[in-house]
């Protein structure tokens, strides 16, 4: 603890100070409207661009905004989870990420990650790189039964899995995740749901995806909400991201 005597007889808890700051920062960027409407405007600016490919994790490109990365670093230090599930691994750079994480956090952590297409060159950098010991990857339709049967035996007698979806983006398919994968996710354990931000771009944006308003992640989340009170949103998540392609995905797991 962290303490500093700034008023007479009453010592300050620097630490609890700053946290409390933060969080009330964090509550003030809730209400920002400028910022809000700024971030709006650079989402769909640096999207249209192509943005989410410009980056890498260990070598490997990552299909990721750096807010969210580093928003997954911090849910991956609070809960510590002893696997990462994973739908959607394209290039492999958000296993590598995850893979890496549970590597600093010690332990015998791995992730599991399914994609309906592993391209072998990919397949093959995943492999020979030096977080593969702690990767499992499955081939198939992540809402194949059999396919998330493989997942569930491939992550059985972990305590505390994180799960994170970003494989297609559309309503049914995400609900079914959502469906499917949830009930890996213990209490105070985070479950991820990437690209709920297509619900907050402009109509015409994806005119080549099966996804768009209406028919997203976003809106998948908010109908599987609705019959499952094991997941809250964490609006402190998005307020303090305020660029994030993940908005009201953060969901927190409250109950067992
Ligand atoms: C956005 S990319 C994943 C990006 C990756 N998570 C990252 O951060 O770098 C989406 C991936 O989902 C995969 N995909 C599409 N439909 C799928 C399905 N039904 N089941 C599993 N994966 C699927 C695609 O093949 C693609 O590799």
């Amino acid at each position: 603890m962290t303490q500093n005597t700034s008023t007479k007889d009453q010592p300050v808890d620097m630490t609890e100070q700053f946290r409390q700051e933060r969080a009330a920062r964090i509550r003030a960027m809730a209400g920002d409207k400028a910022l809000k409407e700024t971030a709006q405007a650079f989402t769909i600016a640096s999207t249209r661009a192509g943005y989410s490919y410009n980056f890498s994790w260990l070598g490997r490109p990552i299909i990721q905004y750096p807010q969210d990365m580093m928003a997954l670093q911090e849910i991956i230090w609070e809960m510590q989870p002893d696997c990462v599930v994973e739908t959607g691994i394209a290039h492999g750079g958000s296993l590598i990420f995850s893979a890496s994480m549970l590597t600093l956090l010690g332990g015998d952590g791995y992730v599991v990650g399914v994609d309906i297409d592993i391209r072998e060159h990919n397949r093959a950098e995943i492999v020979k790189h030096p977080m593969a010991s702690r990767i499992r990857m499955i081939q198939g339709s992540s809402v194949d039964g059999g396919i998330a049967q493989q997942v569930c035996n491939s992550v059985a007698g972990r305590k505390n899995p994180l799960v994170v979806l970003d494989s297609n983006h559309t309503h049914e398919h995400v609900l079914r995740e959502l469906e499917l994968y949830s009930p890996l996710v213990k209490k105070g354990g985070w479950l991820v749901v990437f690209d709920t931000v297509v619900e907050q771009m402009p109509a015409d944006f994806y005119p080549d995806r099966p996804w768009g308003i209406g028919d997203n992640p976003m809106t998948a989340v908010d109908t599987f909400l609705k019959k499952n009170d094991r997941f809250v949103i964490d609006e402190a998540m998005d307020a303090k991201l305020a660029v994030s392609m993940a908005p009201r995905g953060y969901l927190r797991c409250v109950k067992d």
